[in-house]
């Protein structure tokens, strides 16, 4: 029971985690056409910081925080051997891109908002699928369990 509602807990903060990640960057996108110092570059500004702060950063620490408890419990009852099995490394790869990713972003932000971003909307757009990817093998990972023997 508990676990389950752990594993429910997990995926919703990582709906609102993805949501974020790649909402931002299209953000980013249209921010790079806007005239640094005009009404249009402080409205994207507003957008990006809130969504950063208020959905993504609290999403995180959730996903990291549930997740963290899935480990602990899989751990616990099952032994610990699954930390080294194929799928698990692939997932917790994924969450370590993740997490680098969403740390970049955040640096991306605030060179926007101190009006010295260099990134092109090409780059934007080029990376917007990054976080998706990693989704797909992260979810793949825990629903095959691939390499489990
Ligand atoms: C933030 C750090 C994260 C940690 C520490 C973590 C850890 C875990 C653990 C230990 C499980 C249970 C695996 C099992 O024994 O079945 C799990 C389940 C799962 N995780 Fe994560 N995870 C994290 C982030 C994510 C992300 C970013 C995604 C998706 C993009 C994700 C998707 C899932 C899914 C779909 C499940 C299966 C839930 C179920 O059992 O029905 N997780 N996670």
């Amino acid at each position: 029971m508990t676990y389950d509602l752990l594993r429910g807990l997990h995926i919703l903060a990582v709906i609102a985690w993805m949501a974020g990640l790649l909402y931002l960057p299209r953000l980013f996108a249209y921010h790079t056409q806007a005239q640094a110092g005009s009404e249009m570059d402080a409205t994207f500004q507003t957008m990006e910081r809130k969504l950063y702060r208020i959905i993504m950063n609290p999403a995180m620490a959730a996903a990291w925080i549930f997740g963290g408890a899935l480990i602990w419990f899989d751990g616990t009852t099952r032994g610990w051997g699954f930390l080294g099995q194929p799928w698990m490394i692939a997932k917790l790869s994924g969450v370590v891109f993740l997490t680098y990713w969403h740390h970049f972003l955040g640096r991306a932000r605030k060179s926007f908002a101190e009006g010295r971003n260099t990134r092109s909307n090409r780059f934007w757009r080029m990376t917007n699928e990054l976080p998706f990817l990693a989704a797909i093998v992260m979810v793949l990972a825990v629903t095959t369990e691939f390499g489990n023997r």
